[in-house]
């Protein structure tokens, strides 16, 4: 029997098993082997018991701030690097390892109605995540949000020239969802971000091989927050139920949903959620109702599939290409 010193015998591990140099969190506490080498003075339960996966632009802060004013639910603490989102499980962070991320939670309190949570709105399109989370969470729940693509394209657009996105500033936003392969890199990435997190079925799927979903119509998040709380609120399983018709009101100014502070006075999102911008052009969005009807109707398939209610805007979007 050979051996080596313990830098080369890693080494000579990854050189034979270089598919392991990738990471697979696990929970340390669910293999006895595992638990018998964590730190006694660790605990494996500082992880949320839910996850909001986005994707991006379809009211995620809107849904991260309604449910932290429920008094069971606590989010992670905030990110220096990416405001309130972890962006653990998507990017280069995940190699950071559980510590990390597990540094990000309260200490779990005894109380096993008490739900922490985190929100990472580009969970949803990043193909790696959902194999992660579940390697790490395999119990955890999953909320999706969904709005019509065409207007989350849109909406990501308005986002990026907001940023100062010198493909946003100088392009048209027809010109970004239209432009062909020869366009320049900073078109294409922009074009991307914009389409690619809409074709909500594919994303759907990978997710669904690990869990069951939660899937949220976004539109009436907007329109009604308290109705979808409560269904919210339902297929966590928190009590108590929280009143999201008294926390909320409707703010005329700002055209949203807001939380209810003492005296009734409204407490909004700030200015980058809810932009006041143009309409889009109608034949921009007819270009991407027809960009996207094949893949409202994979999402029609698998909504009737699961026997969840259709989104209005879905129903809708597929009358208007039929
Ligand atoms: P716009 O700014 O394009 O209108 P996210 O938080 O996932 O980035 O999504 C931002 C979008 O949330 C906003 O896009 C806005 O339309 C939508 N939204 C839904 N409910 C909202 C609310 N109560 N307050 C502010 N924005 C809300």
């Amino acid at each position: 029997l050979q051996t080596l010193p313990p830098v080369d015998l890693a080494e000579k591990y990854f050189q034979i098993f270089p598919e392991e140099m990738d990471p697979l969190w696990q929970n340390p506490c669910h293999d006895k082997r595992h638990k018998d080498i964590w730190s006694k003075e660790k605990t494996c339960d500082r992880l949320p018991k839910f996850l909001v996966i986005g994707p991006q632009k379809t009211g995620t802060s809107a849904l991260h701030s309604f449910l932290t004013l429920h008094p069971a639910i606590t989010s992670n603490f905030p990110s220096p690097v990416t405001f309130e989102e972890i962006q653990f499980f998507n990017g280069p962070n995940y190699h950071n390892g559980i510590d990390w991320y597990m540094d990000f939670f309260p200490f779990p309190s005894n109380v096993s109605t008490d739900f922490t949570f985190e929100k990472s709105a580009n969970y949803f399109d990043t193909e790696v995540v959902p194999k992660r989370a579940a390697a790490l969470l395999p119990r955890a729940k999953i909320i999706a949000l969904l709005i019509n693509p065409v207007d989350r394209a849109y909406s990501w657009y308005q986002h990026q020239r907001a940023h100062q996105d010198p493909a946003a500033i100088n392009h048209t936003f027809h010109e970004v969802v239209t432009a062909g392969l020869s366009a320049s890199k900073e078109l294409l990435t922009l074009q991307s971000h914009s389409l690619k997190p809409g074709t909500y079925a594919t994303h759907l799927e990978h997710w669904l091989v690990h869990y069951q979903l939660h899937i949220v119509d976004g539109a009436l998040l907007r329109s009604n927050p308290a109705l979808v709380m409560d269904g919210i609120q339902r297929f966590l399983g928190v009590t108590p139920i929280f009143n999201y018709t008294q926390a909320l009101v409707f703010d005329e100014g700002k055209g949203f949903w807001c939380q209810r502070l003492e005296g009734g006075r409204p407490k909004c999102l700030g200015k980058s959620k809810g932009r006041k911008y143009p309409e889009m052009a109608p034949e921009t969005r007819a270009f991407l109702t027809e960009y996207y009807r094949e893949h409202n109707l994979e999402l029609l398939r698998l909504l009737n599939r699961l026997g969840q209610a259709l989104p209005t805007w879905l129903r809708e979007e597929l009358q208007s290409t039929s």
